[in-house]
């Protein structure tokens, strides 16, 4: 098995998976729509033990987006029904939309090609309305299943290696991804979809349970076949991802009974599944497989900073919490949607001020030590903003500024870079998520690569929420690699393509939305 600290693994598969002009042309790869498979798990075998739907929290949108796991001021062990929120908001149906070809369902964040391959587990004590136990959460019925019935959380924390959050738990979540639900499509590009779909998710789960002035954080230390044992994952198909342990008690966690392997049905997802290796092998060079790799390898990212600016800067103007849109985060949840065509118009500089203010804060994570450290840096182009003028910037955190890097217009090469689509030409502003792997992987090994595509995926997700509650639009989109490196370059000459997110105002005509009908 490769070690963690074998680094060709990484390159071999980021440089396997790249886009290029030329990969895309010659792919022979074709949509066998008659095998595609089905979107949810399902334990047919199981009883459902159905979730409550509950009014929102009312906290504002880009407040919970901003929050940290650090001041919690509200009910710290969630019951039942404070969990079917948290599972509906990041993970449930939120919308039906009809058409010749019948019914599609869309969830709560977005997912690259609607295939929806990330799942969540509940590992808890005894919560209010739930006994301990090992939960799936059932995306189709809205219900949890139990797959063991015990307190299992010693089993985590001993995984996580006593990492203080899910060592103080009442609950955990855990996300997974099932490989050939979205590989059906993507092939082998998906295991960074894996990253890209359960960022998204924890993006809305994060804002929502600090919505509910709950600690959330995620987790991404942990040994990965222990993980993956206690949720019964057949670990050739399906891994854990991701922890997110919620709530906070001082009850000391008891000892876990012994984990037995679970031998549970779940329907079949396609007449037949095609195996892509690439995405097992990156996967188990990027597992950590013992307690004291996991406890070295959680802690401080490496320093990474921008070059200090060398051109023209544009300080942002984001309106304060106070100015900003008050609607609630749950409200904008359900208004989410990517947009399927921009109209070529404008943002204000205050809207994109607000968007990249309240989205681009720091996550609660294992890997970003100290607080609101990020191991990617964000390049835009910039195509109609009023007061900016249009070309290619890069994104001074640390200033709250941007800094231009070439003037221009630039539709037609957001829009080559965006995979020919017009999405990125029609859109305002291109947020492109850049991150130096080098000494992301020096630090972190293999699992350093999961952990800079999964905090692009997250800051995209605050993207998409921030827009929205704004009342903008907003499409996660997938690019050419090489090329937009080579675009931001020099600036960006070494860095690698974690993510791209377009920004802008919804087209009024000709998006799917219009047939939209939301579920409650
Ligand atoms: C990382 C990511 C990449 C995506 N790439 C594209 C893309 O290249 N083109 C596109 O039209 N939509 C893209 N999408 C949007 C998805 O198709 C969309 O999220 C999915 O159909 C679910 O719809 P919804 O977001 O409206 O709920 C992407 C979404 C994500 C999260």
């Amino acid at each position: 098995m490769t070690s963690n600290r074998d680094l060709e693994a990484t390159w071999a598969y980021h440089n396997g998976t790249k886009h290029s002009f030329q990969s895309i042309r010659s792919s022979r790869h074709f949509l066998d729509r008659q095998n595609q498979p089905l979107p949810f798990k399902v334990y047919p075998a199981l009883e459902p033990i159905p979730l409550p739907r509950l009014e929102p929290s009312g906290a504002p949108a880009l407040t919970a987006l901003a929050a940290t796991d650090s001041e919690p001021l509200g009910e710290c062990v969630p019951g039942l029904e404070l969990l079917g929120r948290f599972l509906y908001y990041s993970a449930g149906i939120t919308k039906r939309i009809r058409s010749p070809q019948g019914e599609m369902s869309f969830r709560a964040a977005s997912c690259t090609g609607a295939l929806y391959h990330i799942d969540l587990y509940l590992v808890c004590g005894d919560l209010p309305g739930l006994e301990a136990g090992v939960y799936h959460f059932g995306v189709h019925d809205f219900a949890l299943r139990r797959l063991q019935r015990g307190d299992f959380r010693e089993e985590l924390v001993r995984a996580a290696a006593a990492e203080p959050a899910v060592a103080q738990a009442p609950a955990t979540l855990a996300c997974s991804s099932t490989f050939w639900r979205n590989a059906w499509k993507y092939q082998a590009r998906t295991y960074r979809h894996c990253f890209w779909d359960s960022g998204t998710i924890l993006a809305n789960l994060l804002a929502v349970a600090a919505g509910h002035r709950l600690p959330a954080r995620m987790v991404c230390g942990f040994v990965d076949s222990q993980v993956n044992r206690l949720l019964g994952l057949d670990h050739q198909r399906e891994v854990a991802l991701a922890l997110v342990p919620l709530g906070r008690s001082a009850d000391g966690i008891g000892q876990a009974p012994a984990v037995e392997p679970l031998e549970l049905e779940t329907m079949p997802l396609s007449r037949s599944e095609v195996d892509y290796p690439g995405i097992r092998t990156i996967h188990e060079a990027s597992s950590l497989t013992g307690e004291a790799e996991v406890a070295a390898w959680r802690g401080p990212a490496p320093p990474t900073s921008l070059p200090p600016p060398s051109g023209r800067l544009v300080a942002l103007r984001p309106a304060s919490a106070v100015d900003a849109p008050q609607d609630s985060i749950e409200a904008v949840i359900l208004r989410r949607g990517s947009s399927r065509r921009f109209a070529r118009e404008p943002l204000t500089l205050a809207g994109l001020s607000t968007i990249l203010n309240w989205a681009a804060r720091g996550i609660p994570v294992d890997f970003l030590e100290p607080e609101g450290t990020s191991l990617n840096d964000l390049y835009l182009i910039v195509n109609a903003v009023e007061g900016l003028p249009s070309g290619a910037y890069v994104f001074h955190r640390d200033r709250q500024a941007l800094e231009l890097l070439k003037q221009g217009e630039f539709r037609n090469e957001a829009g080559d870079l965006g995979l020919e689509q017009a999405l990125p030409a029609d859109a305002s502003v291109d947020v492109f998520f850049l991150a130096e792997l080098r000494p992301v992987l020096e630090r972190f090994g293999n699992r350093g690569y999961r952990v800079a595509q999964i905090e692009a995926g997250i800051i995209g997700g605050r993207l998409y929420l921030a827009a929205y509650a704004l009342g903008l639009g907003a499409s996660g989109l997938t690019f050419y690699d090489d090329e937009v490196t080579d675009f931001f370059s020099p600036h960006a000459a070494g860095k690698s393509v974690m993510f791209l997110v377009a920004l802008g105002h919804p087209a009024k005509r000709g998006s799917h939305r219009a047939e939209e009908k939301t579920v409650s």
